[in-house]
């Protein structure tokens, strides 16, 4: 069997070879992932993705360990990170904990993943001295969407410098990594030079140690919207949309099932 990749493989690749990773929510992308990623993470964007909630918001706990659950059966190789579902761990260290511990009891992932800077390096720090590995999320946190009116890019101009200090808030609380999303490349660049845990890109830099994409928008699955910072890799929104009208015609047709579909009065004769 496969030694997991941990939170402290992920760790000590700060500077080294790119980290690969991906969102997955169900046991069957896990499966296909797992192979060639790092980190498999089960984002709570899978509100949106999966659920067809218009913000991450209404995400729950349960469903986040439900979605462990089905990813960690997927996978033998990744490292997974489960999001913190807003409402989960924002009040304060002790709720956060025991949120966070439900996750990595009930679905056997390595890490967890919450969205804040500054205001939850306490709440960090409060974790992973208590040995829950942590991969903080800072940028564009959607779970604030309410606060930032949108999903608009973080960190220009002078909001530059709150990016800075929340990216090195939650490494001295100790993240073991750090999503950086929706943010100017060069600030990327530079808060991947100041500060010494792995960054991991969305919508930031290639110079970061690590990205992510949202597997539905890489597989040209999930349309709703399309971010800039997607490269689709596949069209598999189309291709299913050709299969099923095909079949659709087929049933219409008559011309499913075939013969070969069909069982016949009597069970075949066993062969030998
Ligand atoms: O929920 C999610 O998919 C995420 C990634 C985009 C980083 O948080
Ligand atoms: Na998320």
């Amino acid at each position: 069997t496969i030694k997991r990749l941990t939170a402290v493989d992920i760790r000590a690749r700060k500077g080294g070879d790119p980290i690969v990773s991906l969102t997955a929510y169900t046991k069957p992308i896990a499966k296909l992932a797992d192979p060639h990623c790092d980190v498999l993470l089960v984002g709570d964007s899978l509100g949106m993705v999966v659920y067809g909630f218009d913000s991450t918001l209404p995400v729950t706990l349960q469903m986040m360990i439900d979605h462990g659950r089905a990813v960690m059966r997927g996978s033998q190789h990744a490292l997974v990170v489960v999001d913190m579902p807003f409402g989960s761990y924002e009040a304060g260290p002790d709720k956060a904990f025991a949120s966070a511990a439900r996750i990595l009891a009930e679905t056997g992932a390595g890490a967890v993943k919450l969205e804040g800077g500054v205001s939850m390096a306490p709440t960090i720090q409060f974790l992973t001295q208590r040995g829950i590995p942590v991969m903080a999320h800072v940028g564009l946190t959607p779970q604030a969407v309410n606060a930032f009116g949108g999903y608009s890019v973080q960190g220009r101009g002078a909001a530059a410098q709150k990016v800075l200090d929340d990216a090195k808030a939650v490494a001295d609380a100790g993240a073991f990594a750090v999503v950086l999303e929706k943010l100017p490349a060069s600030l990327s660049d530079r808060v991947t030079a100041e500060i010494d845990i792995p960054t991991i890109g969305i919508g930031a830099s290639a110079g970061c140690d690590g990205q992510i994409l949202v597997i539905d928008d890489m597989l040209g699955l999930f349309s709703d919207f399309r971010p800039k910072f997607v490269r689709r890799y596949a069209e598999l929104g189309q291709a299913a949309d050709q299969a099923i009208a095909d079949y659709a015609g087929d049933v219409r047709a008559r011309r499913f099932p075939g013969p070969e579909h069909l069982f016949a009065d009597e069970a075949p004769k066993p062969k030998g």
